[in-house]
């Protein structure tokens, strides 16, 4: 194979670039120039962005907005939120106000338990593998005593360890399922040292147990590994009012507003379509506070799904209720977030967004984030329920356009005020440049 190369990892910077533009570019100088051109003119500073990942060439850009006036639990905050879709940070800024005015978002963590597992194969006599685990259980645990000690100190450590029999799904499989408590860490190099002294140990014990055949004795650790589905590590976010106090320019009837609002919730609770959709939509505010603290928003993203999933059919994560005169509109989800290690500490923007946020406990910043994500649906359902999500989108969108054809300031201030009062369309856009520009 022509492209193939050997210890590529082991060039320097400049030879990976030059490999790479002259292996799969055309326009060398100006590509070259581009990944330059992304390049922090602070050395130091980019030289802690070129280590976080192996094989680094350049920086990838997202936008750092801020969603203010968000009131949670009577404390007000400016959200920070990385993306690069147009209408998030609007939508999430428009919601906190909105809700501003009617009590604001109240928020309670519900559980912060994170889990673990050692999967292995034992071929042998069940009874005896649930007595052997009873009696080595405390030595596992004493075995992480280093990895665990200053976690204790500070009220975290294991919760427990159970045995799981899961032969019934596959041979000879079993798993030690563990549960931790990792406070303001998410916890994940933890949980895996410990995961992984824990299979030690367990092997270990195993060839000295008495009670075992010499088949039993050895234990096959398959793997060790914390689970991303933290169905334990809850959140609930809500906001409620009286329907009368929803009027506003865009809700002149609230009685048909909150009707029709929770027909969309309903439909996505049990319409799996619609409801990827939805919770598609409260990723996006989720999502760009996950990133902007420097969270980790693949597992984020799994655990929620799957908690979606949970009843054995995918449903929204928000729920909608009207009692007695009373809207009421919540999120529950896990969420499994650090405010300290990882890249908390090392990314520069994401100590500023931590501080934007007061300094948060993982505890706070699970509510901050449960908001963000309820804030978004709210925003989304109301247009969806109104307007259309179009109008609000493709107001938004406008600017990408004009940057597409590289707009003038000038052309953008005359185009923006155009089309305050015309539809945004794509084709509308581009012949209002075109007209403008003839
Ligand atoms: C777009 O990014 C998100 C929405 O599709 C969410 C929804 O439909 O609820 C607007």
């Amino acid at each position: 194979m022509p492209n193939r190369i050997a210890g590529f990892s082991k060039l320097s910077k400049t030879e990976k670039i030059e490999w790479l533009l002259n292996t799969y570019f055309t326009n060398i100088e100006a590509s070259r120039d581009l990944i330059k051109q992304y390049w922090n003119t602070n050395k130091k500073l980019q030289k802690l962005h070129d280590e976080f990942i192996e094989n680094t060439i350049t920086n990838y850009y997202l936008p750092l907005g801020i969603a203010p006036n968000f009131s949670i639990n009577d404390s007000l905050y400016a959200i920070p939120m990385a993306i690069e879709e147009s209408s998030v940070v609007a939508a999430a800024s428009k919601s906190a106000k909105f809700w501003l005015e009617r009590g604001g978002f109240k928020t309670k963590v519900i559980s912060t338990v994170k889990i673990g597992q050692v999967h292995f194969i034992y071929n042998g006599d069940f009874d005896k593998l649930s007595s052997f685990f009873d009696s080595v259980k405390p030595k596992l645990i004493e075995s992480t005593k280093d990895i665990t000690k200053n976690m204790e100190r500070r009220g975290g450590g294991i919760l427990d360890i159970e045995l799981r029999n899961k032969t019934t799904d596959i041979d000879n499989y079993y798993q030690l399922h563990a549960t931790f408590e990792t406070l303001d860490a998410m916890g994940a190099n933890f949980i895996n040292s410990c995961l992984e002294q824990f299979a030690s140990t367990l092997k270990d014990e195993a060839l000295i147990y008495d009670d075992f055949s010499e088949e039993e004795k050895s234990i096959d650790i398959v793997m060790s590994i914390l689970s991303n589905y933290v169905p334990n590590c809850l959140v609930r976010a809500e906001v409620s009012c009286a329907i009368d106090d929803l009027k506003s320019k865009d809700i002149p009837n609230p009685e048909i507003f909150v009707s029709k609002f929770k027909q969309a919730v309903n439909i996505a609770e049990v319409e799996p379509y619609r409801a990827v959709t939805h919770n598609k939509g409260i990723m996006n505010g989720i999502d760009a506070v996950i990133l902007a603290t420097g969270n980790d928003f693949r597992a984020v993203e799994a655990g929620v799904h799957a908690y979606a999933t949970r009843e054995g059919k995918y449903s929204s994560l928000t729920h909608c209720t009207i009692d007695d005169g009373v809207f009421k509109f919540w999120l529950e989800i896990p969420l499994a977030l650090g405010t300290v290690g990882g890249l908390t500490s090392l990314h520069p923007l994401v100590k500023f967004s931590l501080q934007m946020l007061k300094n948060p406990t993982a505890k706070e910043l699970m509510q901050i984030v449960a908001v963000a994500g309820l804030a978004q649906n709210f925003a989304a359902v109301k247009s969806l329920t109104t307007t259309g999500i179009q109008q609000g989108h493709m107001k938004m969108h406008l600017m990408n356009i004009l940057n597409q054809f590289e707009a003038t300031s000038e052309e953008k201030t005359n185009l923006i005020e155009h089309f305050k009062t015309n539809t945004v369309t794509h084709s509308a856009v581009v012949e209002a440049i075109e007209n403008l520009r003839r």
